[in-house]
């Protein structure tokens, strides 16, 4: 009875998946199959269509050369060089090999910099005021043109008189740059923002006399604004050098450099990192 009773249910099986009689399989005739497939391939095209339609009306409405949104950028942070995972400088200075990866990183860095390349890529523009070149109308003026920022404008932070950017003697420097934002006019009351460094309160005896290159630390106005990668293919972000002429040794010194500019000293009321950076410094002897 039992055997009878798996026989048949084996055979219904057998029969759900092939039915010899209808021609069905899996319950369905190759019609109907056929229907089924057809309105999925249909069906699925037909969603992909709209979904190529939709991404290329969107990226009609993108301007190539500006981004539609730039929240998060819009807050200029601060940058120095070198820089490792931390925001320290650390070394020994008579220990050559601790201080070595410090002196090739401002090296690369400051590679695109030489003044042969900025003169090749970039023009000599008058300083002390914003390089306009906005498009007219529908009309783009693009490329558009950027600044030369020679390396030697950096002196004794250069490389070029001091290969070892003071780190051998303890007078090391430190490359300070402003993120790019695009259309930002950083000015303050008609003159370039400049950069002031100074110690953590602690440290205010240890950090000793600091220089600025260019002269007074200035991001000079002719590098602004920046219209973006895209348009401003060549452009060089412009630098402050900060050379530490008598810090203390064997002692940890926290620095605070900050851009002293009206507009990007309104946003850091908002945000503690606009316009400031801070890392530490050690020298050992
Ligand atoms: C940049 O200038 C330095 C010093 O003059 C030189 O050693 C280096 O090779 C130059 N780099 C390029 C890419 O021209
Ligand atoms: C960028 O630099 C290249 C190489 O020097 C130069 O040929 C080109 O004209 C420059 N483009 C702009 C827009 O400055
Ligand atoms: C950069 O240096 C070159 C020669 O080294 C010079 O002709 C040019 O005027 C300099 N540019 C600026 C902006 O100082
Ligand atoms: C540096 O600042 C001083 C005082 O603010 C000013 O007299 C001098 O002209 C500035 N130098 C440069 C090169 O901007
Ligand atoms: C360097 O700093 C020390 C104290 O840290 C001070 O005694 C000395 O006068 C300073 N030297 C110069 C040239 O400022």
């Amino acid at each position: 009875m039992a055997k009878e009773d798996e026989k048949k249910e084996s055979g219904e099986w057998k029969e759900f998946f092939w039915n010899p009689r209808t021609h069905e399989l899996l319950g369905r005739t190759a019609s109907s199959w056929g229907l089924i497939l057809l309105f999925y391939v249909v069906f699925y095209t037909f969603l992909a269509g709209m979904f190529c339609l939709t991404m290329y009306v969107m990226l009609l409405t993108l301007d190539d050369y500006k981004p539609t949104w730039q929240d998060r950028l819009a807050t200029p942070g601060m940058m120095i060089r070198p820089k490792g995972e931390a925001l320290e400088i650390i070394y020994n200075v008579g220990e050559t090999e601790s201080w070595d990866s410090f002196v090739e990183a401002l090296d690369n860095f400051l590679t695109p910099y030489n003044n042969s390349k900025q003169v090749d890529n970039n023009d000599a523009c008058v300083p002390d005021k914003y390089f306009i070149q906005e498009d007219s109308g529908e009309v783009r003026n693009n490329p558009k043109r950027s600044c030369q920022f020679n390396r030697t404008m950096l002196e004794d932070c250069s490389g070029l008189s001091d290969r070892t950017y003071g780190y051998r003697d303890g007078s090391p420097c430190v490359l300070i740059k402003l993120n790019r934002v695009i259309g930002m006019l950083p000015e303050k009351e008609g003159q370039s923002p400049y950069v002031t460094c100074g110690a953590k309160k602690e440290d205010s005896d240890s950090i000793g006399e600091i220089a600025y290159f260019p002269p007074n630390g200035t991001f000079n106005l002719m590098y602004y604004p920046y219209y973006g990668k895209k348009a401003q293919v060549n452009y060089s972000q412009p630098l402050v050098a900060v050379k530490f002429l008598n810090i203390s040794r064997n002692t940890d010194v926290n620095v605070e450099c900050k851009i002293n500019s009206n507009t990007i000293t309104q946003l850091s009321e908002r945000d503690k990192f606009a316009g400031r950076v801070s890392f530490k410094l050690r020298i050992n002897m």
